[in-house]
């Protein structure tokens, strides 16, 4: 059989077509841009013979001319060719390795399959840490002791940890530290403890939305303070300090999820200066601290003269998550004895005590930090640098904001809301945070992308992007002429956007 002239079973394109007619702009549109979409997702192989215009049109119970329109404009795109007497045939790209494993009539039941969901910065396996991850690990001699099941965690653990932390300038002993399932556990445990409806919260006025998310569901009320680009604005913050009795400001200061922004110095210790002396609890989640690319690690908040002054009003959260490995869900607390004396009694109402096993193996994490975060910067930064150079060719005049560091990559757009862009990718496979998911309103004009992404992946991100990218154009240019409708969300975008939030 000739595999280039295959035909296109109508029943499994129309399968593969899904809810396509969803949305406001015209059919043949909407048409066009679902069969791109299954085009460029490597879903039909290239010289694939499409459907005759009249049995297409038939299948999807629409006007003939509407399949016409939207072959034509296939045609246009450089997704098809059209040849009289020998029909519409795709002109794909070769299709990824992974896509070829997946039958296409499951894609099309399961489309996340074939979409890439870039909501989540999940870093990927290092050699160092599967190495490490290998290794035995006898749990048999802590087992015998009531310390085994501490709420505030495995001692050799907790020790660990604070050596750790001295090292990075911070005076640290076991008992200021409370092992946690990741930063995010840590940040409920302080809010559970901290918060309640009468209180104010501030944060950065983009942010990951981990402490916003915790404190308004106990129903605490946040504030989102202005950011310049070297971190939170501190005119802005002592002016809300005067106007409102803040329960604590929680910060990510270094690498900033998502902007990549970094406090320098300076003006840390200012900050510092001006939490204490407002008597207001600082929190400084270091969680993307230790991830420079130039390798600097900055002296956590806590180690600043005031806060050496003042002990009870710093606490310091930090993870192993980034880093290491997000399947560990091993992080930690510290602060005052006296707060994780507090924090200890509510965990223990909670889940009781952190498990042995992850323990283990974040001591053994911990003992091989340094290579890990050798090896996880190499790697982003690198990722950095690519997604850098390759951007322009996916969104002409987009400007990448500078990082030094961090897990993410903030964009923003030459015009369009990120909001809008994000929609339209949903529809080419890609789903990507923008800012409002980060806390920016609606017409917020960045995306975010990984840099936990692999390089592969990465290829095809970019591509979907530029097709997104286009195809906002295109209809922007569209309704400049009065030819279209205005561009809102249908059902599939509404629901790759309504899952879990950004992270
Ligand atoms: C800045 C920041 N802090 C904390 C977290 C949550 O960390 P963990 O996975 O340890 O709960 C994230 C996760 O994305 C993050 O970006």
């Amino acid at each position: 059989m000739d595999h280039t002239a295959r035909r296109v079973n109508p029943g499994r394109l129309q399968l593969l077509l899904g809810a396509w007619s969803e949305g406001r702009d015209p059919l043949y549109r909407l048409l066009t841009d679902r069969l791109e979409q299954i085009v460029t997702a490597g879903l039909l192989d290239d010289g694939d013979r499409l459907p005759s215009e009249r049995e297409l049109a038939r299948r999807l119970s629409v006007a003939r001319g509407t399949v016409v329109r939207a072959y034509d404009e296939l045609a246009r795109r450089g997704r098809v060719t059209r040849t009289r007497g020998s029909g519409t045939n795709v002109r794909a790209t070769p299709r990824p390795k992974r896509a070829e494993a997946t039958p296409a009539a499951t894609a099309a039941f399961v489309e996340p399959t074939w979409s890439l969901d870039l909501r989540i910065a999940r870093p990927s396996m290092l050699e160092s840490v599967a190495d490490l991850l290998d290794r035995p690990m006898s749990v048999a001699p802590l087992m015998a002791g009531a310390e085994a099941s501490d709420p505030a965690g495995l001692p050799q653990l907790r020790e660990s940890i604070a050596d750790l932390m001295t090292r990075e300038g911070l005076s640290t002993s076991p008992d200021h530290i409370l092992v946690t399932n990741g930063a995010q556990h840590g940040a409920t445990l302080l809010a559970m403890q901290l918060v309640d409806r009468r209180a104010h919260v501030a944060v950065e006025e983009v942010t990951w939305p981990g402490f916003a998310d915790t404190v308004g569901r106990i129903g605490g009320r946040i504030h989102r303070v202005p950011m310049t680009p070297t971190g939170i604005d501190l005119d802005a913050l002592a002016s809300l300090q005067q106007r409102v009795d803040l329960s604590f400001v929680a910060l990510n200061p270094h690498h900033h999820n998502p902007t990549g922004t970094t406090m320098p110095d300076r003006r840390r210790e200012e900050l510092s200066n001006l939490t204490t002396r407002a008597q207001t609890l600082l929190v400084e989640d270091r969680v993307l601290a230790r991830l420079s690319f130039n390798g600097r690690v900055p002296l956590p908040l806590a180690a600043h003269a005031a806060a050496r002054q003042r002990p009870d009003l710093h606490v310091t959260l930090d993870s192993l998550t980034k880093v290491a490995w997000p399947g560990l869900r091993i992080g930690w607390l510290r602060a005052t004895r006296a707060t994780v004396q507090q924090l200890r009694t509510l965990r223990a109402i909670t889940d009781f005590a952190p498990p042995m096993q992850p323990q283990l193996t974040a001591l053994a994490f911990v003992d091989h930090l340094d290579q890990i975060v050798e090896e996880r910067t190499t790697q982003l930064a690198s990722r950095w640098t690519e997604i850098r150079d390759a951007l322009d060719a996916a969104i002409p005049d987009a400007q990448i904001h500078h990082a030094t560091g961090g897990i993410a990559c903030w964009i923003r757009l030459p015009r369009h809301s990120g909001n809008h862009l994000a929609a339209k990718a949903a529809t080419y496979g890609l789903t990507i945070p923008s800012g409002s998911d980060f806390g920016a309103p609606d017409d917020d004009q960045h995306i975010r992308l990984p840099l936990t992404i692999d390089s592969s992946e990465l290829q095809t991100a970019l591509e979907r992007l530029q097709h997104a990218w286009r195809s906002l154009e295109t209809s922007a240019l569209g309704r400049a002429g009065g030819g279209d409708h205005q561009p809102h969300l249908n059902s599939h975008d509404r629901a790759c956007h309504a899952g879990e939030p950004a992270t």
